[in-house]
Protein backbone atom coordinates (compact mmCIF):
# COMPACT_ATOMS: atom_id res chain seq x y z
CA UNK A 1 0.00 0.00 0.00
CA UNK A 2 1.49 3.48 -1.12
CA UNK A 3 0.21 5.99 1.39
CA UNK A 4 0.56 9.63 0.15
CA UNK A 5 0.22 12.78 2.44
CA UNK A 6 -0.48 16.39 1.18
CA UNK A 7 -0.55 19.46 3.19
CA UNK A 8 -4.41 19.95 1.81
CA UNK A 9 -6.95 18.33 0.55
CA UNK A 10 -6.83 20.16 -3.04
CA UNK A 11 -3.32 18.64 -3.80
CA UNK A 12 -3.77 15.06 -2.95
CA UNK A 13 -6.93 16.31 -5.11
CA UNK A 14 -4.27 17.57 -7.89
CA UNK A 15 -2.52 14.30 -7.81
CA UNK A 16 -5.57 11.87 -8.15
CA UNK A 17 -6.20 13.64 -10.89
CA UNK A 18 -3.41 13.24 -12.59
CA UNK A 19 -3.26 9.21 -11.80
CA UNK A 20 -7.19 8.92 -13.22
CA UNK A 21 -5.91 11.13 -16.59
CA UNK A 22 -2.91 9.03 -16.80
CA UNK A 23 -5.05 5.75 -17.16
CA UNK A 24 -7.17 7.16 -18.84
CA UNK A 25 -4.65 8.92 -21.89
CA UNK A 26 -3.03 5.33 -21.62
CA UNK A 27 -5.78 2.61 -22.04
CA UNK A 28 -7.91 2.61 -25.13
CA UNK A 29 -11.32 1.62 -23.15
CA UNK A 30 -10.52 2.25 -19.82
CA UNK A 31 -13.06 1.47 -16.82
CA UNK A 32 -13.31 3.44 -13.56
CA UNK A 33 -14.87 2.74 -10.37
CA UNK A 34 -16.54 5.97 -8.83
CA UNK A 35 -17.46 7.14 -5.39
CA UNK A 36 -19.73 10.04 -4.31
CA UNK A 37 -19.35 12.01 -1.23
CA UNK A 38 -17.16 14.59 -0.63
CA UNK A 39 -13.71 13.54 -0.98
CA UNK A 40 -13.47 12.97 -4.55
CA UNK A 41 -15.16 16.46 -5.44
CA UNK A 42 -11.69 18.19 -6.08
CA UNK A 43 -10.61 15.31 -7.58
CA UNK A 44 -13.80 15.71 -10.15
CA UNK A 45 -13.49 19.46 -10.50
CA UNK A 46 -10.05 19.08 -11.76
CA UNK A 47 -10.79 16.03 -14.18
CA UNK A 48 -13.71 18.17 -15.44
CA UNK A 49 -11.00 21.66 -16.14
CA UNK A 50 -8.62 18.55 -18.07
CA UNK A 51 -11.14 18.13 -20.14
CA UNK A 52 -12.64 21.56 -20.71
CA UNK A 53 -8.94 23.15 -20.94
CA UNK A 54 -6.51 20.33 -22.18
CA UNK A 55 -9.08 17.93 -24.15
CA UNK A 56 -9.00 14.96 -21.94
CA UNK A 57 -11.63 12.67 -23.71
CA UNK A 58 -14.18 10.83 -21.82
CA UNK A 59 -15.22 9.42 -24.98
CA UNK A 60 -14.35 6.03 -24.37
CA UNK A 61 -14.66 6.02 -20.84
CA UNK A 62 -17.20 3.44 -18.91
CA UNK A 63 -17.60 4.14 -15.31
CA UNK A 64 -19.48 2.27 -12.22
CA UNK A 65 -20.90 3.84 -9.28
CA UNK A 66 -20.21 1.95 -6.05
CA UNK A 67 -23.22 2.16 -4.68
CA UNK A 68 -26.73 4.00 -4.48
CA UNK A 69 -29.79 4.63 -1.51
CA UNK A 70 -32.16 1.79 -2.50
CA UNK A 71 -36.00 2.72 -2.73
CA UNK A 72 -35.70 6.25 -4.24
CA UNK A 73 -35.93 7.09 -7.87
CA UNK A 74 -32.54 8.92 -9.98
CA UNK A 75 -33.94 11.89 -9.81
CA UNK A 76 -34.43 11.99 -6.27
CA UNK A 77 -32.23 15.11 -5.22
CA UNK A 78 -30.15 13.15 -2.26
CA UNK A 79 -29.89 9.81 -5.47
CA UNK A 80 -26.11 9.39 -6.27
CA UNK A 81 -27.09 9.10 -9.72
CA UNK A 82 -27.94 12.83 -9.65
CA UNK A 83 -24.53 13.95 -7.54
CA UNK A 84 -22.31 12.26 -10.09
CA UNK A 85 -24.27 13.79 -12.82
CA UNK A 86 -24.45 17.12 -11.51
CA UNK A 87 -20.67 17.19 -9.86
CA UNK A 88 -18.92 14.86 -12.98
CA UNK A 89 -20.71 13.50 -15.89
CA UNK A 90 -22.91 15.76 -17.30
CA UNK A 91 -19.50 18.70 -17.72
CA UNK A 92 -17.40 15.68 -19.50
CA UNK A 93 -17.79 13.76 -23.07
CA UNK A 94 -18.99 10.46 -21.25
CA UNK A 95 -21.29 8.32 -23.44
CA UNK A 96 -24.57 8.15 -21.51
CA UNK A 97 -24.27 4.29 -21.97
CA UNK A 98 -21.28 3.77 -20.82
CA UNK A 99 -22.10 5.59 -17.08
CA UNK A 100 -23.67 2.87 -14.96
CA UNK A 101 -25.32 3.57 -11.09
CA UNK A 102 -26.88 0.74 -9.48
CA UNK A 103 -30.43 0.93 -10.05
CA UNK A 104 -32.21 2.01 -6.79
CA UNK A 105 -35.45 1.84 -8.10
CA UNK A 106 -35.69 -1.35 -9.10
CA UNK A 107 -38.56 -3.67 -7.32
CA UNK A 108 -36.55 -6.70 -8.03
CA UNK A 109 -33.32 -6.00 -5.98
CA UNK A 110 -31.59 -8.93 -6.28
CA UNK A 111 -31.71 -8.94 -10.05
CA UNK A 112 -30.55 -5.25 -10.37
CA UNK A 113 -27.48 -6.60 -7.95
CA UNK A 114 -26.82 -9.08 -10.43
CA UNK A 115 -26.97 -7.36 -13.25
CA UNK A 116 -24.51 -4.79 -12.33
CA UNK A 117 -22.19 -7.35 -11.66
CA UNK A 118 -22.73 -8.51 -14.94
CA UNK A 119 -22.40 -5.56 -16.23
CA UNK A 120 -18.85 -5.20 -14.50
CA UNK A 121 -17.53 -8.22 -15.97
CA UNK A 122 -19.02 -6.98 -19.70
CA UNK A 123 -17.12 -4.18 -19.32
CA UNK A 124 -13.53 -5.97 -18.58
CA UNK A 125 -13.66 -5.56 -15.09
CA UNK A 126 -12.45 -2.27 -13.54
CA UNK A 127 -9.03 -0.24 -14.21
CA UNK A 128 -8.93 1.76 -11.08
CA UNK A 129 -11.44 2.42 -8.32
CA UNK A 130 -12.12 5.48 -6.74
CA UNK A 131 -13.08 5.12 -2.78
CA UNK A 132 -14.11 7.33 0.17
CA UNK A 133 -13.51 6.25 3.70
CA UNK A 134 -16.85 6.62 6.02
CA UNK A 135 -16.64 7.35 9.57
CA UNK A 136 -17.09 3.44 10.38
CA UNK A 137 -14.08 2.88 8.42
CA UNK A 138 -16.65 1.32 5.44
CA UNK A 139 -15.83 1.66 2.01
CA UNK A 140 -19.15 1.87 -0.66
CA UNK A 141 -21.93 1.18 1.51
CA UNK A 142 -20.41 -1.92 3.44
CA UNK A 143 -20.77 -1.31 6.50
CA UNK A 144 -19.14 -3.10 9.39
CA UNK A 145 -19.83 -7.31 9.08
CA UNK A 146 -20.39 -7.25 5.76
CA UNK A 147 -17.90 -9.89 4.63
CA UNK A 148 -14.99 -9.84 2.83
CA UNK A 149 -15.92 -11.83 0.37
CA UNK A 150 -19.20 -10.23 -0.36
CA UNK A 151 -20.70 -8.84 -3.39
CA UNK A 152 -23.43 -6.15 -5.14
CA UNK A 153 -26.24 -6.70 -2.49
CA UNK A 154 -28.90 -4.48 -0.65
CA UNK A 155 -27.08 -3.55 2.80
CA UNK A 156 -28.95 -1.77 6.10
CA UNK A 157 -26.81 1.59 6.67
CA UNK A 158 -25.06 2.21 10.21
CA UNK A 159 -26.61 5.26 12.51
CA UNK A 160 -23.27 6.96 11.65
CA UNK A 161 -23.65 6.80 8.05
CA UNK A 162 -27.20 8.23 8.11
CA UNK A 163 -26.07 11.13 10.38
CA UNK A 164 -22.81 11.92 8.18
CA UNK A 165 -25.21 11.77 4.79
CA UNK A 166 -27.01 14.75 6.98
CA UNK A 167 -30.54 13.70 5.93
CA UNK A 168 -33.13 12.05 7.68
CA UNK A 169 -35.62 11.60 4.51
CA UNK A 170 -32.69 9.66 2.54
CA UNK A 171 -33.59 5.35 2.70
CA UNK A 172 -31.91 3.84 5.25
CA UNK A 173 -30.95 1.05 3.03
CA UNK A 174 -28.30 0.94 -0.13
CA UNK A 175 -27.29 -1.31 -2.97
CA UNK A 176 -23.40 -1.22 -3.07
CA UNK A 177 -20.60 -3.19 -4.80
CA UNK A 178 -19.31 -5.67 -2.08
CA UNK A 179 -15.66 -5.64 -0.77
CA UNK A 180 -14.93 -9.26 -3.31
CA UNK A 181 -16.19 -6.82 -5.98
CA UNK A 182 -14.40 -3.72 -4.90
CA UNK A 183 -11.43 -5.99 -4.45
CA UNK A 184 -11.07 -6.86 -8.47
CA UNK A 185 -10.76 -3.79 -9.05
CA UNK A 186 -6.88 -3.50 -10.57
CA UNK A 187 -6.12 -0.38 -9.20
CA UNK A 188 -7.37 1.49 -5.97
CA UNK A 189 -8.01 5.02 -5.34
CA UNK A 190 -8.25 5.87 -1.81
CA UNK A 191 -9.13 9.39 -0.69
CA UNK A 192 -9.22 10.27 3.10
CA UNK A 193 -9.65 14.06 3.97
CA UNK A 194 -10.19 15.85 7.54
CA UNK A 195 -9.87 14.84 11.09
CA UNK A 196 -12.90 13.35 11.33
CA UNK A 197 -11.27 10.28 9.00
CA UNK A 198 -8.43 10.25 10.86
CA UNK A 199 -9.71 7.36 13.40
CA UNK A 200 -10.95 5.42 10.48
CA UNK A 201 -8.08 5.85 8.23
CA UNK A 202 -5.60 4.42 11.04
CA UNK A 203 -7.71 1.34 11.40
CA UNK A 204 -8.02 0.60 7.55
CA UNK A 205 -4.05 0.78 6.95
CA UNK A 206 -2.51 -0.04 10.53
CA UNK A 207 -5.25 -2.86 11.81
CA UNK A 208 -5.67 -6.32 11.30
CA UNK A 209 -7.74 -6.72 8.13
CA UNK A 210 -11.69 -7.08 9.72
CA UNK A 211 -14.94 -7.05 8.19
CA UNK A 212 -15.45 -4.52 11.21
CA UNK A 213 -13.77 -2.10 8.77
CA UNK A 214 -14.37 -2.85 5.39
CA UNK A 215 -11.06 -0.77 3.99
CA UNK A 216 -9.04 -2.67 5.94
CA UNK A 217 -9.53 -5.27 3.57
CA UNK A 218 -7.75 -2.89 0.95
CA UNK A 219 -4.50 -4.51 2.99
CA UNK A 220 -5.05 -7.54 0.59
CA UNK A 221 -4.85 -6.13 -2.75
CA UNK A 222 -1.03 -5.55 -4.44
CA UNK A 223 -2.18 -1.80 -5.96
CA UNK A 224 -3.49 0.41 -3.48
CA UNK A 225 -2.28 4.28 -2.78
CA UNK A 226 -3.96 6.13 -0.35
CA UNK A 227 -4.01 9.88 -0.88
CA UNK A 228 -4.73 11.85 2.78
CA UNK A 229 -4.38 15.11 4.26
CA UNK A 230 -2.22 15.66 6.81
CA UNK A 231 -5.49 16.04 8.91
CA UNK A 232 -6.81 12.43 7.42
CA UNK A 233 -3.25 11.53 8.97
CA UNK A 234 -2.68 12.77 11.87
CA UNK A 235 -2.85 9.30 13.98
CA UNK A 236 -0.72 6.95 11.10
CA UNK A 237 2.43 5.78 13.59
CA UNK A 238 4.48 4.98 10.46
CA UNK A 239 4.15 8.27 8.67
CA UNK A 240 8.16 8.53 8.77
CA UNK A 241 8.05 5.42 6.79
CA UNK A 242 5.50 6.25 4.60
CA UNK A 243 7.91 9.47 3.20
CA UNK A 244 10.35 7.67 2.81
CA UNK A 245 8.59 5.16 0.41
CA UNK A 246 6.96 8.07 -1.21
CA UNK A 247 10.43 8.88 -2.13
CA UNK A 248 11.60 6.27 -3.44
CA UNK A 249 8.64 5.59 -5.46
CA UNK A 250 9.14 9.50 -6.97
CA UNK A 251 12.68 7.85 -8.20
CA UNK A 252 11.52 4.23 -9.52
CA UNK A 253 7.57 4.07 -10.15
CA UNK A 254 6.49 8.27 -10.50
CA UNK A 255 3.54 7.38 -12.16
CA UNK A 256 2.17 5.73 -9.25
CA UNK A 257 2.44 9.23 -7.54
CA UNK A 258 0.94 11.27 -10.27
CA UNK A 259 4.45 13.15 -11.15
CA UNK A 260 4.18 11.78 -15.27
C1 LIG B 1 -20.77 7.26 2.10
C2 LIG B 1 -20.53 6.57 0.76
C3 LIG B 1 -19.09 6.19 0.60
C4 LIG B 1 -18.24 7.40 0.86
C5 LIG B 1 -18.37 7.78 2.31
C6 LIG B 1 -17.51 8.97 2.67
O1 LIG B 1 -21.09 6.36 3.09
N1 LIG B 1 -21.33 5.44 0.56
O2 LIG B 1 -18.86 5.67 -0.69
O3 LIG B 1 -16.90 7.11 0.55
O4 LIG B 1 -19.73 8.10 2.56
O5 LIG B 1 -18.12 10.14 2.23
P1 LIG B 1 -17.41 11.55 2.22
O6 LIG B 1 -16.41 11.50 1.13
O7 LIG B 1 -18.51 12.53 1.93
O8 LIG B 1 -16.80 11.74 3.56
Amino acid sequence: MLIVIDQTPERSCLRAAKIVAALIKKKPWPVLGLATGKSPLGLYRELIRMHREEGLDFSRVTTFNLDEYYGIANDHPHSFFRQIHQEFLDHTNIRKENSHVPNGSAPDFEKTCQEYEKAILDAGGIDLQILGIGRTGHIGFNEPTSSLASRTRLKTLSNETIEDNRNNDIPTVAVTMGIGTILEARQMLMLAFGDAKAEALVKAIEGPITSSVSASALQLHPNVTVLADEAAAANLTHRDYYGRVVEQTAKYSPERLGLI
